[in-house]
Order: structure tokens, then C-alpha cells, then sequence
């Protein structure tokens, strides 16, 4: 049976964190789809198209190829968009016991919603640290973010910046 599942997020913009969840989902899935989600209870840095476009990059920079779909879902629930397109698991990344308390309602909100699974991926210890919000403030007070972000993604901000 094919697999089909969704990595979802704000990413804003997408850091080395979210990369490494995405090449090892791809490593597991037949196909994945990485989806920007707006996110009313955050306040934005990137408009979402230009978030699409640095995450398409930043996937080829990084030679992560294979049957991968980026787009953007800001009209219902996500749980809509996967059902949608036949998708069966959400993918995302734990970084922290913040992230297990932010996470956890949403994971148990949406399996209740249409039996959607929810698979948590513990990140590279090396990228634990990072955060898309930490990258904002490290990129707005005009600190280095290449440690953090791939190179489009540095080369973008600091053009922005
Ligand atoms: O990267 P983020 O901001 O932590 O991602 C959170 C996101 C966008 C995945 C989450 O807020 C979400 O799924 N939003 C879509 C709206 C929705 O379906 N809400 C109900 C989830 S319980």
C-alpha cells in the first residue's frame, strides 16, 4: 500500500531542522508533501509564497529529490488538505519538552478529527537547538543565520535584512 504524508509547518523559513525531518520522511514515505500552513497565532516574517519557493530550493540545494510536493494550505483545517490528497500521516519534529506540550493536543485534535496519525521525529542532536523564531530574531538584529539555515535561505535574509 502506498503512503502518502504530509510534513507540515510555518516555516518560516525552513531551517536545517526541518530539512533533516523532511529527507528522512522522504527516506520513508512514497510520497511526501511539505505544506505551508498559516499560522494565525504567529506573527510573520515571510509571505507564504516566498516561503514555498526558499523550501523548493533549499531541497534541491540539499540534492533531497524523490516524489516530494511543496505547497501552501490556508483554507481549512489540515486535516482537509491531507484527506484531500491521501494522506495518512502527519510528520513532525520534537525538539523540546515545549514542543511535546504544543504538539501533543494538535496530534490528538487531529487523529480525532479523521483518524489521521501522527508521527514525531526526535531531530539530529545537532540541530535541536534551531528554530525558525530564533533565526527571525538572530536575522533581524543582523547576526550570522548561516548556521542554522540553508545557504538560499541565509543568502534571502540577508538580502531582506
Ligand atoms: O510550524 P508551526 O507554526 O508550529 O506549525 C503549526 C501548524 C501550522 C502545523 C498548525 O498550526 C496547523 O496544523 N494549522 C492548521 C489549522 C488546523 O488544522 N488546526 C487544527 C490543528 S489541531
Amino acid at each position: 500500500m502506498r503512503t502518502t504524508a504530509v510534513v507540515p509547518g510555518s516555516f518560516d523559513p525552513i531551517t536545517l531542522g526541518h530539512l533533516d525531518v523532511i529527507a528522512r520522511a522522504v527516506k520513508m514515505f512514497d510520497e511526501v508533501h511539505v505544506v505551508v500552513v498559516h499560522n494565525p497565532g504567529k506573527t510573520a516574517l515571510l509571505p507564504i509564497a516566498e516561503r514555498v519557493t526558499l523550501i523548493e530550493r533549499a531541497l534541491a540545494e540539499a540534492g533531497i529529490s524523490g516524489n516530494i510536493v511543496v505547497t501552501q494550505w490556508s483554507i481549512g483545517l489540515l486535516v482537509d488538505y491531507c484527506t484531500e490528497v491521501g494522506a495518512s500521516v502527519l510528520v513532525k519534529g520534537l525538539r523540546t519538552p515545549n514542543d511535546v506540550t504544543y504538539e501533543t493536543p494538535m496530534a490528538v485534535v487531529n487523529r480525532n478529527l479523521t483518524g489521521i496519525e501522527t508521527l514525531f521525529m526526535l531531530p539530529d542532536p545537532g540541530q535541536a537547538h534551531v528554530s525558525s523564531s530564533l533565526v527571525r530574531q538572530v536575522a533581524a538584529l543582523g547576526g550570522d543565520v548561516r548556521p542554522y539555515v540553508p545557504h538560499v535561505v541565509a543568502e534571502y535574509l540577508q538580502g531582506t535584512s
